[in-house]
């Protein structure tokens, strides 16, 4: 190309890799027009990450060849990519948190070994970045002390000082309250037309319909489709993701609440630092009913679960469950009377990823009659047992003797839901239920969840996805500060949801 200033901002072409047996992008072909908000969609393990961690240079395709407006450019590792002009905010900050704005902002950039000189020239800098990009944040805050918005802030403040041309955000949103994702997407929204361009890679179809210019869609390690924005619709890049037309809106009647099945009185827990995490909480959830638990991550939910479910003791208060006081309860007592729990990390709590798929579809319940008599268990009544279940919740691949490591995060999560919801349980503890699963196997578990209801259990659902909570729940609690700070009905608008997430009103 003759004219660079017409190059494309950003032409990968034919770009491949594989991790071992894992083919994570299959020659993958995709432009990114300078100046412009492009998103990239697709399911989890589609592969976006690794296409992104290509052009930052952490990871090396084993072939294919970048352009960055309009030169071949290797990009060996993220020095390289700074250096062309490519700025990434990661999933997890890299901030350092005990340093201020201001000197994170100087780390590893030129000159940074000379923090207290440079200091002047880079608070003139910082300044300047903030009223171009309207992006304020006091440059002498300690990072730490910072809510995550604003650490966010910051780390987009890192690339801009940097020189970044082109800025890279993988999932951004996830930690952030709605009011502070649509000040995310001002910001970017602001870059853009300063002439900056935005990749912006999420699984969220609402967020791509509200800011990119253009969207492309990753299936399977592959490159499907790419649209304008104006021109295509929620359903059809839902369509394009999973490869067949998905309900998005949740079925379910009206609820028939019964009588209480779980009820928290006065609850207090603190953490393992010793800080009060959930604060005096009270609530009740009865028979045929779901309850969500509305908030951001780290308000209290986490505990509160862990108090409910026995792993946690908590510090006062009292939990009842169908009237019998279960506070000092360990987790399989509370079982026994009928409470069942898909916890919110499942590799960490629900699964034991190196059993075979069976021996984890009865983790817990082992001690089950059904299974064999005694200490000893019958791998063959176990392997039995799990095929049922592997039947029903339309596991992939159906082979109980599979090692349960090489099932995909969503059939994972199928695993541990098919094991809760089949105990029968009276009461049913749900946290995160579909955090890392793919949009075909949400929809799967939210069915099974209202028919759990249906049947006439007590659910008590906690998610950091609003929409998730807005879709499942019969009423929602919204948790800010470790304290219940209002309730509110399944039609209450998002923004009104948001601020009450946010601490902000009641
Ligand atoms: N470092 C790695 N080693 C092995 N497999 C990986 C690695 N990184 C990603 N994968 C695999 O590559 C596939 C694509 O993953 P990823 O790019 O993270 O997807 P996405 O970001 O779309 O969720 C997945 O199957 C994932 O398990
Ligand atoms: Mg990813």
């Amino acid at each position: 190309m003759n004219d660079k200033s017409q190059a494309p901002a950003i032409e990968l072409i034919g770009i491949d890799k594989k991790f071992g047996a894992v083919h994570a992008n299959k020659n993958i072909n995709l432009t990114v027009a300078k100046g412009s908000i492009h998103g990239i969609i697709g399911e989890n393990g589609a592969g976006k990450s690794t296409l992104m961690s290509i052009l930052y240079g952490f990871y090396q395709a084993d072939q294919g060849t970048i352009r960055i407006a309009g030169e071949v450019t290797t990009i060996k590792d993220s020095q390289a990519a700074i250096a062309a002009g490519i700025g990434m905010v990661h999933q997890h900050f890299m901030l350092v948190e005990n340093f201020t704005v201001l000197e994170n902002l100087m780390l590893g950039a030129e000159g940074g070994a000379l923090l207290a000189k440079g200091t002047d020239a880079a608070r003139a800098a910082l300044k300047k970045l903030e009223e171009d990009y309207e992006l304020e944040v006091d440059p002498d805050a300690v990072v730490e002390e910072l809510p995550v918005g604003l650490q966010q802030r910051v780390e987009i403040l890192k690339a801009m000082y940097r020189g970044a041309e082109i800025l890279i955000l993988d999932e951004p949103t996830g930690v952030l309250t709605p009011a502070e994702a649509d000040h995310l997407f001002k910001i970017l929204g602001v870059l853009r037309d300063q002439g900056k361009t935005v990749l912006l890679i999420t699984h969220k179809l609402r967020e791509i319909m509200a800011i990119t210019d253009t969207v492309s869609v990753m299936r399977r390690g592959e490159m499907v489709a790419t649209r304008k924005t104006a021109e295509t619709t929620v359903e059809e890049l839902a369509e394009l993701m999973v490869g067949r037309r998905v309900l998005l809106q949740v079925d379910k009647g009206a609820a028939n609440p019964g009588e209480i099945y779980l009820s928290v009185r006065n609850l207090t827990v603190k953490d393992g630092r010793g800080v009060t995490m959930v604060d005096n909480v009270s609530f009740d959830v009865r028979a045929g009913e779901i309850v969500g638990i509305a908030g951001v991550a780290g308000n209290g939910q986490s505990e509160l679960l862990e108090a409910i479910t026995g792993i946690r003791k908590p510090t006062s208060g009292e939990i009842f469950i169908c009237g019998e006081p279960v506070a000092g309860y360990d987790p399989a007592k509370l079982r026994s009377i009928g409470l069942a729990h898909i916890p919110e990390d499942r590799h960490h709590m629900g699964l034991v990823l190196s059993f075979e798929e069976s021996q984890n579809s009865i983790l817990g319940y082992h001690r089950d009659e059904q299974y064999g008599k005694g200490p000893f268990l019958s791998p063959d009544l176990v392997r039995q047992a799990a095929a049922v279940e592997i039947e029903k919740y339309d596991i992939r691949p159906p082979n109980p003797r599979l090692k349960t490591a090489n099932f995909s995060g969503g059939n994972q999560q199928k695993i541990v839901v098919a094991r809760e919801i089949e105990r029968d349980p009276k009461l049913l503890i749900v946290g995160q239920p579909t955090r890392g699963v793919d949009i075909g196997a949400i929809e799967f578990i939210h069915k099974r969840i209202v028919e759990t209801r249906d049947a006439g259990k007590a659910v008590l659902l906690v998610s950091v996805e609003l929409d998730e909570i807005r879709s499942l729940s019969d009423r929602i609690l919204v948790m800010f500060a470790g304290k219940v700070v209002g309730e509110k009905t399944p039609d209450t608008g998002e923004q009104t949801l948001g601020l009450m997430m946010a601490g902000i009103a009641a």
